[in-house]
C-alpha cells in the first residue's frame, strides 16, 4: 500500500476473511452487516440459534457456538479461516448483567463474568492470531465501563478494563506478525441486550430513551454508530493503528 492509495481501495475488503463473535444480533450483526458490505467473506459465530437466519440475511455464513466451549470456538475459526487464514477477527460477544453492589456480589458471578469476557477473549484472540499466517486485524470490543469506575457494574468494568490492556499487550507482541490489535469502547448502544438490561427501569416507568440518550450529542447510539468505526479499524484505513482503544460515545466520557 502506497500513501497514494485510492480511498476505495483503503476501505476495501474483498478477498478478506472475517469471523465476528455474538454477530447474530445488536452490535455483532452490524458490525458483520458492515463488513460483508466493503466485500468481506464473513463467518458469524454465535450461540443464539436465531443467528443462523440473521447471518443469512446479511450474507454471512453461520457457525453455532459458545465462546466459551474452547473446542468449539477453535474449530469455528479454523472453519472461518479456510485454507487461506483469517484476515480480520472481532470479538464481540460479551455479557453485561448488573452486578450489583460490590459487597452482595457472589464469587460465581464474578467467575463468570471473567470467563466470558476475558478468558474466551483471550483464547479467541490466540486462535485467531495461531491462523492469520499472513497478518491481519483483531478489534475487541471493550466499553467505557473500562475506563472509568462506576456504581454496581464493578465486574462488568474489571473485565472491560482487563479487554483494554489485552489489546494493548498482544498489539506489541503480534505486530512484529503484522497483526494489528485495537479496542472499541462503546458508550450506551440501543441493542437488544441493553433493552434487555433495562427492562426493569421501563416497567418502573424511567424514559430509557432518555438514558440512552444521555450523551452531550444527545444521539440515540446505535449499533451502526460502533459498525462504522470497526470497519474504520478492520480496513487499511488504519493501517499504522495498533494497540489502540477507541472511545465511541458521544462524549459521555469526555
Ligand atoms: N450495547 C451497549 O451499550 C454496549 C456498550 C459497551 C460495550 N458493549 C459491548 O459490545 C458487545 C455487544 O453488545 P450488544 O449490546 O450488541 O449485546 P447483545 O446482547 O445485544 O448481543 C450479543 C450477541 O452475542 C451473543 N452471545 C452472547 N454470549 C455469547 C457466547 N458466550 N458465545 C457466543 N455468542 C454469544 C448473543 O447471542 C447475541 O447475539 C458486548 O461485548 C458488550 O459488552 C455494549
Amino acid at each position: 500500500m502506497t500513501d497514494a492509495a485510492a480511498l476505495h481501495d483503503l476501505i476495501d475488503l474483498s478477498g478478506r476473511r472475517a469471523f465476528v463473535t455474538g454477530g447474530g444480533k445488536g452490535i455483532g450483526r452490524a458490525i458483520a452487516t458492515r463488513l460483508v458490505e466493503a466485500g468481506a467473506t464473513v463467518t458469524v459465530g454465535d450461540l443464539d440459534e436465531a443467528a443462523e437466519r440473521a447471518a443469512e440475511e446479511i450474507g454471512a455464513t453461520f457457525a453455532r457456538c459458545d465462546i466459551t466451549d474452547a473446542a468449539a470456538l477453535s474449530s469455528a475459526i479454523e472453519a472461518a479461516a479456510g485454507d487461506d487464514g483469517l484476515d480480520i477477527m472481532v470479538n464481540n460477544a460479551g455479557i453485561f448483567p448488573t452486578t450489583g453492589p460490590m459487597t452482595a456480589a457472589s464469587d460465581d458471578f464474578v467467575s463468570r463474568m471473567l470467563e466470558v469476557n476475558v478468558r474466551a477473549q483471550f483464547s479467541a484472540c490466540r486462535d485467531a492470531a495461531n491462523r492469520m499466517p499472513h497478518g491481519g486485524v483483531i478489534v475487541n470490543l471493550a466499553s467505557i465501563a473500562g475506563l472509568r469506575g462506576g456504581a454496581n457494574i464493578s465486574a462488568y468494568s474489571a473485565s472491560k478494563a482487563a479487554m483494554i490492556a489485552l489489546t494493548r499487550a498482544f498489539a506489541i507482541e503480534l505486530g512484529p506478525r503484522g497483526i494489528r490489535v485495537n479496542a472499541i469502547a462503546p458508550g450506551v448502544i440501543d441493542t437488544p441486550g441493553v433493552q434487555d438490561q433495562m427492562g426493569p427501569l421501563k416497567a418502573s416507568g424511567v424514559d430509557i430513551a432518555k438514558i440512552i440518550s444521555g450523551n452531550p450529542l444527545g444521539l440515540t447510539g446505535q449499533p451502526d454508530h460502533i459498525a462504522r468505526v470497526a470497519l474504520f479499524l478492520a480496513s487499511d484505513l488504519a493501517a499504522f493503528v495498533s494497540g489502540h482503544t477507541l472511545v465511541v460515545d458521544g462524549a459521555s466520557t469526555a
